[in-house]
C-alpha cells in the first residue's frame, strides 16, 4: 500500500519536487542504508505469553498519550499538496500521532496547530527548529511555538551546515517557487519586510546554546539527529526531554550508519534516563516493532507522509498512518507482546547474508 501511494505521489509531483522529497546527500548511501538496515533485521517472536490484546499507546514528554508512529518534521508540504501542513496535521491528529512541524514548513506553526486542534482538542503538535545564530530569532520562534500551543520543541542538531543534496544541485532547486513561503520565518528580527528570513545553519552552536534555549522555555526540548552514544548521554545530562536517533533521512552526512544501526548503543548509553525516538527508513509495522524492541519509545516517518500527502492530501496521510499503526499492532501481537515495553532487544536478530 505504501508502495502504491509512493507511485501515485511520483506521478503527481513535479519531478524536481519529487527529487527534493525523495533524495539524500552525496551518493545517497545513508538514505539507502536506512532501508537496507531494516531489511537485514528479523524478529524472534515469543510464544504463549498470555499477552492479551495489544496496547500501542506511548507516553512521551509533550505527548501523554500518542501512537507509536509520529510525523517527522519535513519542509515544504504545500509543494506536495495545496493544503500542505494543515492536511498533514489533521490526519496526524485523527490518528493520535504526534505531528512535528518543521521550522521550514510552508504553513505557520499557529495554523498547523489550529488545524490539528480542530480535529482533536488535545492533539500534540511539536515544533522543530534549528537554533539560529542571530540574536532574538530563536527566542521569537520559541514564543510563536508556545503561543501556538505546541507541547514540545525539537532541536535538530545534525545540521551545522546544509546537507549537499545531489539531486537538488542537478535540478538547480534551491528556492521555493512563487506562492510557497516558509511562513514561520516571516516577520522575525532581521527579516526583510514581507519576505521570510533565510534559515541559518551554524557550526558554532554548542550545548551552551541548548542550555540557553532550555532556560528560555518551559517546554520539553528534544534533541534530534543524535547518532553517537556519548552525545545521547550528554543530552540526558543537559536536561533534554529525550533524543531522536536520526541521520536526517540520509540528507546530511552521507558517511553515517543507518539510524536503526545506531539505536542500540544510544539506548544503552541513555539507560532509560530519557526516552529515545528514532526516524529513518521506517516503512512497515515490522520496522516499527524492530525499532521499539531495540529501545525506541516511538518512531518517526518522513517521506511516507509526503507520499500520502502528495497522492491524496489528508486522506493519503491518514492512510499511511493507519497502515503503519495497523501493521505494528498485528506484528506486536504475533511477537507475543502486549505493548512495546514487553519487547526486548534479543527479539531482533540479523537476517544473515542474502536473506538466509
Ligand atoms: C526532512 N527532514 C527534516 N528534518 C528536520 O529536522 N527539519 C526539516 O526541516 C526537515 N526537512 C526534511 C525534508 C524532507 C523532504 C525530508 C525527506 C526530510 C528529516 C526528517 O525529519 C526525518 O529525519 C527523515 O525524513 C526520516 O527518514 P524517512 O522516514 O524519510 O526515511
Amino acid at each position: 500500500m505504501l508502495g502504491e501511494l509512493r507511485e501515485k505521489a511520483r506521478a503527481r509531483l513535479d519531478p524536481v519536487h519529487w527529487d527534493y522529497f525523495e533524495g539524500g546527500a552525496g551518493a545517497e548511501t545513508a538514505l539507502a542504508e536506512n532501508l537496507r538496515a531494516f531489511a537485514r533485521l528479523a524478529l524472534l517472536p515469543r510464544v504463549l505469553r498470555g499477552a492479551g490484546p495489544p496496547d500501542l499507546a506511548v507516553r512521551l514528554p509533550g505527548a501523554p498519550a500518542a501512537g507509536p508512529v509520529f510525523v517527522a518534521p519535513t519542509a515544504f508540504h504545500t509543494l506536495a499538496h495545496p493544503e500542505g501542513e494543515r492536511a498533514t496535521a489533521r490526519a496526524a491528529a485523527a490518528a493520535d500521532a504526534v505531528m512535528v512541524t518543521s521550522m521550514a514548513a510552508t504553513t505557520a506553526v499557529a495554523d498547523v496547530a489550529a488545524a490539528a486542534r480542530e480535529v482533536r482538542a488535545d492533539a500534540a503538535v511539536w515544533f522543530q527548529m534549528y537554533l539560529q545564530p542571530r540574536a532574538g530569532v530563536t527566542e521569537a520562534l520559541v514564543r510563536r511555538a508556545e503561543q501556538a500551543g505546541c507541547t514540545a520543541l525539537v532541536v535538530t542538531a545534525d545540521s551545522p551546515v546544509f546537507g549537499r543534496h545531489s539531486r537538488d544541485d542537478r535540478n538547480d532547486f534551491h528556492r521555493l517557487p512563487p506562492g510557497h513561503v516558509t511562513q514561520n520565518m516571516l516577520g522575525l528580527p532581521g527579516a526583510p519586510p514581507g519576505r521570510p528570513l533565510d534559515i541559518a545553519m551554524s557550526p558554532e552552536l554548542s550545548w551552551a546554546d541548548l542550555r540557553r534555549l532550555r532556560a528560555a522555555t518551559g517546554l520539553p526540548v528534544w534533541v534530534k539527529g543524535v547518532l553517537h552514544p556519548a552525545d545521547a548521554r550528554l543530552a540526558a545530562d543537559e536536561g533534554a526531554a529525550g533524543v531522536i536517533v536520526s541521520n536526517h533521512g540520509g540528507r546530511q552526512l552521507d558517511a553515517v550508519p543507518a539510524a536503526v544501526e545506531a539505536l542500540p548503543a544510544v539506548a544503552e548509553a541513555v539507560g532509560g534516563r530519557i526516552p529515545v525516538l528514532l526516524d529513518g527508513g521506517v516503512r512497515s509495522g515490522a520496522d516499527v516493532v524492530a525499532a521499539l524492541a531495540l529501545g525506541a519509545a516511538a518512531v518517526g516517518v518522513g517521506r511516507p507522509v509526503l507520499w500520502g500527502l502528495a497522492a491524496s492530501g489528508e486522506a493519503g496521510v491518514a492512510q499511511v498512518l493507519a497502515e503503519l499503526t495497523g501493521q505494528a499492532r498485528h506484528v506486536l501481537t504475533l511477537c507475543g507482546a502486549r505493548d512495546c515495553r514487553d519487547l526486548t532487544p534479543d527479539q531482533v536478530v540479523p537476517r544473515g547474508p542474502e536473506g538466509m
